[in-house]
């Protein structure tokens, strides 16, 4: 079994910051086929895949061939030409070319992906020729798989063609029965872009209709807002608007509770939430329309809503909603669950047809049923009814897109140019005051029917174009990933990304869309359809109320985890590779997660953290996100006999993981990335083992237990580093300081990441509050502060102050240098006499770490006052470390590769 490029070395950084942009721009790459949450970047699977079929190559030379080729294909834009054995060559030659050196027959190749999702890692392995096979237990996400693995694929220019035809004629139709609708009756050339909807509320104590608005801004760029004209109690009831600037106006709604702007009385969300499903009164407050404005430069401009648009407006969605389950009696899906996060059950929303109001049913529904139309005429039309089916699934996305853009769950984005925020910018479906109703005849900005066919026609033909390698077979399947369909050691490598404990409620959401699916597509794939709702028992995702309570719930997504990876075990040739992709988030998702994985008896030869941002760049708020995507390469590896968890062990254990720790930092891994890059090494050395044996009572020894050790390794390494020795006689909360400092600098850190390093130092988070952490509120999340003599002054200002411990003195020195305190000389002696040196190294030490801040200042001050020579740090080292963009090491005889690159490049 010849070990993996992957197993050896992975082009984290690049992928990393190839994966980022990726996210930001998203237009004719796969995810705007059809909406589906946690997709990966198709970059960052590219390199994975390739990285994993090529083995380590036989000549070191060939290393940094090797290397580029892979870090150039998980580039967005791949390279022109690469250099490989001294020529230049393009990238899919080179790929031929290592293929054959090294006797890979693609098409004999077989991978599967039992969480496809999206269809992110099928599509990239069909791309360098292999045969994928795709599954999912979610039909939408089956759905898209066959949209983006396989129509494109198999129909190529012809599909695009039909698609371009058929997304017409139900253009033609909605012009033809709905135009009216979004007219401008004065002005018909102006396009109507989207129309701008309040809710409403009656005030309790007034009786004045209370519009639900959080923020009266329409556009911030621009300048536009409502303002609104509250009448006093002889003028009426009723809230009229006008639209103009300045915004002054206080919202009346915010975190669910509503105020009246006349009274002032406040009505509690409770009493919002229980009266809504009665008052269900909102109306049109204004319109947008596409009209150039050569003053302001804007695209568009807002008015308020004509007399005869505010009568096209009052349609009773009852009378729409009874027509249309006459004609779909499965349209409307209940929401079978609060999940947790949503809420909107409450406030009456309980079915998806009452995420909608009159009017957006009413488009829905003509274009449904075109769609239906169509699909009864097609089967006469193409021979292949393959090629019919494949057309009627991308016209379904089509309206399941417009339901997205076109629901009353929908938003405004306000700063820029208005645009529309659509329901599922998150995963989740959450409460409006304010939503937009989309135009799906405009022609401009997101939200129009034929809009969407022009970006489905921009993937489609890049899937069409892409690689020039022959594309491998593909086989998609609802499958659940518990119980496989596919033989004992069938397959060669598994490429997956799996659900995280209760990160996404997959199949909640996709419920959205599940009724309009089953009304076009019920009858065209009915295998997917059998259900009233999408499937929920088996979903992998820890949803309390679905499981009676959370430890259910949590166990049930514990051992699904464990069966899904048992089958991967089971599934996999003895020589295959199981790529597990995981995001993590807390401590606890992590261990259950690799607990899985140990009890499944796969065991991880390698692992990669993806620096999906620097540490810097990962904050905002300058609040350090744990978020991070970590790859976990693993094997059906034949495990070592039993190990105790004794002494000698420990000693052994460690030595190996300093030695990767040495290799990490010397590849710039720092803070969260630095953390994360231990798990690799740590969890291969816990997987060697059949199991590792508890001394005292033969119990094999807990993941927690362990990673509590790794802790501590970790937390002394990165010590050492920051003190450029060990320490003796800095205590625990010295050393927080400083490992706090040198992670993070001045960042704040979420409790998860304050307790590991509490824990590894064995001290207690509560005790430190008020000393030398602090929590504070950042956009209603707690996180932890780590406070600097500064911000400790007041405390310091206490005659009898009396620090405990080594930064506590060295923090009250510097405040007193700063204030000419007279006793300062008695106290730094006192100081010096118990710290000893190491009083001054920590000093030296925070003044390398952050030179301009504030504190350091004072600290130089204090030592030059002590004739102690300040250090400083090179600038020239600080330029080399940025321009190393990955450094490796070829482990056999110890030769370090630096590859340096160039800042143009780096852009
Ligand atoms: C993180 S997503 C995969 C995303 C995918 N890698 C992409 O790039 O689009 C996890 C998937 O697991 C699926 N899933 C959850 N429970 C499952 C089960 N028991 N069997 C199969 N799939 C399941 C969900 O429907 C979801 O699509
Ligand atoms: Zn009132």
């Amino acid at each position: 079994m010849k070990k993996k490029f992957i197993e050896y070395i992975f082009p984290i950084k690049s992928v990393g910051i190839e994966g980022r942009k990726e996210k930001q721009n998203a237009i004719g790459r796969i995810p705007s086929i059809h909406l589906y949450f946690a997709r990966r970047p198709t970059c960052a699977a590219r390199a994975i895949i390739l990285s994993s079929i090529i083995p380590v190559p036989s000549e070191d030379k060939l290393l940094i061939d090797y290397f580029n080729l892979i870090e150039g294909y998980g580039k967005r834009k791949l390279p022109k030409k690469i250099s490989y054995k001294d020529n230049l060559i393009s990238i899919y030659e080179a790929i031929k070319l290592i293929f054959s050196e090294n006797s890979i027959k693609p098409n004999e190749i077989k991978v599967f992906d039992p969480f496809a999702g999206g269809g992110t890692f099928p599509l990239e392995a069909l791309n360098l020729g292999l045969n994928s096979y795709a599954s999912d237990l979610n039909p939408i996400a089956v759905l898209i798989e066959k949209a983006t693995c396989e129509y494109p694929q198999k129909f190529g220019k012809k599909l695009v063609d039909a698609l371009e035809e058929n997304f017409l004629r139900v253009n033609e139709t909605i012009e033809k029965e709905m135009s009216n609708l979004y007219k401008n009756e004065v002005h018909p050339e102006n396009e109507i872009n989207f129309f701008v909807w309040v809710r409403e509320f009656k005030c309790i104590e007034c009786n004045l209709i209370i519009p639900l608005i959080k923020n009266y801004l329409l556009s911030k760029k621009y300048q536009w807002a409502l303002i609104p004209k509250i009448p006093d109690a002889k003028e009426g009831d009723e809230v009229l608007f006008s639209i103009g600037w300045p915004n002054k106006s206080e919202g009346t709604y915010s975190r669910g509770k509503v105020t009246c702007p006349r009274c002032r009385n406040t009505i509690s969300k409770e009493t919002v939430m229980k009266q809504m499903p009665e008052q269900k009164t909102e109306k049109i407050v204004a319109v947008y329309e596409n009209i150039y404005d050569p003053k302001s430069n804007a695209r568009g401009s807002f008015r308020i809503p004509s007399q005869k648009e505010l009568k096209n407006s009052e349609i009773k969605r009852e009378e729409v909603i009874n027509e249309l389950l006459n004609e779909y009696p499965d349209i409307d899906i209940k929401f079978q669950e609060k999940v947790a996060a949503w809420g909107i059950q409450n406030y009456g929303i309980d079915s998806t047809l009452k995420c909608f109001n009159s009017r957006q049913l009413i488009v829905l529904t003509k274009i449904l049923r075109t769609i239906n139309q169509i699909a009864r005429e097609i089967e006469k039309k193409y021979e292949n009814p393959e090629f019919s089916k494949a057309i009627i699934l991308y016209l379904s996305f089509g309206l399941s897109k417009l339901a997205d853009y076109n629901s009353n769950l929908t938003e405004l984005l306000t700063p820029r140019n208005p645009t529309i925020v659509h329901t599922f910018k998150r995963a989740g479906l959450f409460m409006k005051g304010l939503y937009i109703e989309t135009n799906p005849l405009k022609t401009d900005s997101t939200g129009g029917w034929m809009l969407y066919f022009k970006s489905l026609k921009k993937v489609l033909n890049n899937l069409i174009d892409q690689s020039k390698i022959k594309k491998g077979k593909i086989l998609i399947k609802q499958m659940d990933a518990m119980e496989l369909e596919y033989p004992d050691e069938s397959m060669d490598f598994c490429f997956t990304d799996p659900p995280y404990y209760d990160n996404i409620p997959y199949a909640a959401s996709t419920d959205f869309f599940f009724g309009w699916f089953k009304a076009s597509l019920g009858t065209i794939f009915p295998d997917l359809f059998l259900t009233e709702s999408t499937p929920k028992e088996n979903e992998l995702v820890q949803d309390s109320y679905r499981k009676g309570n959370s430890k259910n719930a949590k166990s049930f997504y514990e051992k699904g985890m464990g069966r899904a990876f048992s089958e991967i075990y089971r599934v996999l040739k003895e020589d295959g590779l199981a790529i597990i992709i995981f995001a993590h988030k807390d401590n606890n998702a992590w261990q259950t997660l690799l607990q899985a994985i140990i009890d499944s008896k796969l065991t991880i030869t390698s692992t990669w953290p993806v620096l999906m941002e620097s540490a810097a760049a990962v904050r905002t708020n300058n609040v350090v996100s744990l978020d991070s995507v970590v790859i976990l390469n693993c094997r059906k590896l034949k495990r070592e006999g039993f190990k105790y968890y004794d002494e000698e062990f420990r000693n052994d254990l460690e030595n190996k993981i300093r030695f990767k720790l040495e290799r990490n930092w010397r590849q710039g891994f720092r803070g969260a990335d630095f953390f994360l890059s231990a798990l690799g090494p740590a969890f291969e050395e816990f997987s060697k083992f059949e199991a590792i044996l508890d001394v005292k009572n033969d119990n094999p020894l807990k993941i927690k237990e362990y990673l509590k050790f790794i802790d501590k390794i970790l937390v002394k390494f990165s010590l050492e580093k920051t003190l450029g020795h060990e320490s003796s006689t800095a205590d625990a909360e010295t050393q927080l300081y400083l490992i706090w400092r040198a992670s993070y600098q001045l960042a704040k850190l979420p409790y998860d990441g304050v307790w590991k390093f509490t824990h590894a130092l064995g001290l207690d988070d509560k005790h430190l509050e008020g000393k030398l952490l602090k929590k504070v509120r950042v956009k209603s999340t707690t996180v932890y502060q780590c406070l600097d003599t500064n911000d400790r002054k007041e405390l310091f200002m206490d005659k009898n102050y009396s620090p405990s411990s080594l930064i506590d003195a060295l923090q009250y020195s510097g405040y007193l240098w700063s204030e000419n305190d007279i006793s300062l000389d008695d106290l730094v002696k006192q100081y010096y006499t118990k710290y000893g040196e190491e009083f001054w190294y920590v000093a030296q030490a925070i003044i390398n770490l952050i030179p301009e801040s504030p504190e350091s200042k004072l600290f130089m001050g204090l030592m030059r006052k002590y004739g102690k020579s300040v250090k400083k740090t090179s600038k020239e080292n600080k330029k080399d470390k940025k321009n190393i963009q990955q450094t490796f090491v070829i482990e056999g005889n110890n030769v370090i590769i630096e590859k340096k690159i160039n800042k143009k490049e780096n852009k």
